[in-house]
Formats: C-alpha cells, structure tokens, sequence
C-alpha cells in the first residue's frame, strides 16, 4: 500500500510538470465555461453547480478529515448541501459499524451549515424534503453579513473539525470578506475551499453579466488573504491530481499547530 501510495504521490508531482496535460485541461476549463457544463450535474437528485472532479475532491477531503461542521456560502439548488451531508452520514455509519454503536440521524453531531442570500422557495421545499436534511441546517442573508457571521460563529461553537466551503458571490472584495469571516473557523489540518477561483486563469469577457473576471475574483482575494495568513497554505497537489478543477488555488489547508 505504501508503494502504491508513493506512486500516486510522483505520478501527481509529474501532472505539476506536464505541459501537455495541464494545457488540455486549461482548454477544457476554457471551453467548457460559457456552455455551462458545470450546470449538468446532480447530487442524490438535486442540481449541483460543480464539475465532477470537484465533486471527488470533497469527497477525498471530508473522508480524509472527518469534520463535524461543514460551513458552505452558496446553496443555490442545495446540490453541494446535500453532497456534504450525505458524506456526513457515511462518516456516521463507518463509526457506528467500529464502534457497534448505531447513531440516531436526527442526533447525529455532524451539521452541515449552508448560507445563501437567497434560497428561493421551491430549492428550501426540496432540500427539507430531503433524506438528508436531519444533517442540514440553512440560513438566509448575505454572507457578509455582520449578523450571520455572528450566527454562523456561535453555531460553530462546540465543533472540533470544521471545513468551510466558499462558493457565493465572486467578486474579490466578497470573496476577501468570507475569508476573514469564515476562515478563522477552519481547524488545524481542515481545509477553507475557494470555488471559482479559475476565473483568473480564463479569459476575460467570460462572465458578460456578472462583475468578477480576470483581477478581481476568488483568486486574487485567495493571494491577498494568504500574505497575511501564513497559518493556511495551498495544497498544490489536490489541482494537480484534479487538472479539471474550478478551484486552482482555492484549497486552502490550515496547517497543523
Ligand atoms: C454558484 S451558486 C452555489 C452553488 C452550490 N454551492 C452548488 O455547488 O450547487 C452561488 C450562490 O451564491 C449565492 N449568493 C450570491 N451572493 C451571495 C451573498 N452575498 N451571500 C450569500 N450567498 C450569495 C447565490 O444566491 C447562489 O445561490
């Protein structure tokens, strides 16, 4: 296993250095951007507004940290909620299987936390009518928010592993805002995921009615933060495993104390 391991680990390296594949993969994410690609997906049946390769990262990321507290901006049509959650109950079912101890879903610790400015009716009805739901709890208000983050931090209380998801608006004074806000909640080791960070990295004019593009996006409130946080640091190796990925930069690791 350990040598299968290592392999991965160069083989992902060697993906840093390809300029064959990651060039494929920049046309890709260029491509496939204004047809809307990332809109064609769905997670145990509501939409989700992510490419399949980000779908297997988080999937990797919460396996890997088992968090108690999964924090998201952008709900949209609850696709990403639902993910996380559903995760969420698959940690519970491995821990009761090792410990013999089943757990009640409407008890379970393990939240998933999601803030929109605007979740619209039928997505609200969809997403409590969920399986899932027991896990999910949602609030209305932007992001930004001094209130929200007020509720937001006193929810978080009490939690031991928190990931943050930042998926709202994108524009860099937004983005910056979550990340001050949301960020310092993140434990040791955990992770703060920017989305649509590849906005830098794609030509402008892609986004014709929406006010982010090249110089003004997650990416840039990504570098910004990091100046004066040398407490996270980019984990390069998830975006060279993924190549296809709308997050280059965006997964932010807090490192260990
Ligand atoms: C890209 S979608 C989220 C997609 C979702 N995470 C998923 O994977 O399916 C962006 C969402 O951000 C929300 N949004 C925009 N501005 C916001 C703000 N200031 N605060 C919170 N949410 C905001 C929008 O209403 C929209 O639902």
């Amino acid at each position: 296993m350990d040598t299968f391991q290592d392999e991965v680990r160069e083989r992902i390296e060697a993906i840093g250095h390809d300029a064959r594949l990651t060039q494929a993969a920049q046309s890709f994410m260029e491509a496939s951007t204004v047809p809307k690609y990332c809109y064609n997906f769905s997670c145990l049946g509501r939409p989700i507004i992510q490419y399949p390769q980000d779908m297997v990262a988080m999937q990797e990321l919460i396996w890997q940290i088992k968090p108690d507290l999964i924090i998201e901006t952008g709900i949209a049509h609850g696709g990403s909620l639902i993910l996380s959650a559903s995760m969420l109950a698959l940690l519970d079912m491995c821990e009761a299987i090792e410990s013999g101890v089943s757990i009640d879903p409407k008890q379970s610790r393990r939240k998933v936390l999601g803030i929109d400015i605007d979740i619209r009716a039928h997505n609200r009805e969809a997403i409590q009518a969920h399986p899932m739901f027991s896990r999910i709890q949602m609030i209305q208000g932007s992001s930004i928010d001094a209130e929200v983050i007020k509720q937001v931090q006193a929810l978080a209380k009490g939690y031991q592993r928190i990931l943050v998801c930042l998926d709202s608006n994108h524009t860099h004074a937004h983005a910056l805002a979550e990340l001050e806000a949301y960020a310092p909640l993140v434990t040791a080791g955990s992770y703060c995921v920017v989305f649509d960070t590849i906005i830098e990295d794609l030509p402008d004019g892609m986004y014709p009615d929406r006010p982010w593009g090249p110089g003004d996006n997650p990416k840039t409130a990504v570098w910004k933060y990091l100046k004066e946080h040398p407490e996270f640091e980019i984990d390069t190796p998830i975006q060279h495993k993924l190549l296809i990925t709308v997050a280059p930069d965006g997964f932010l690791r807090r490192k260990d104390c």
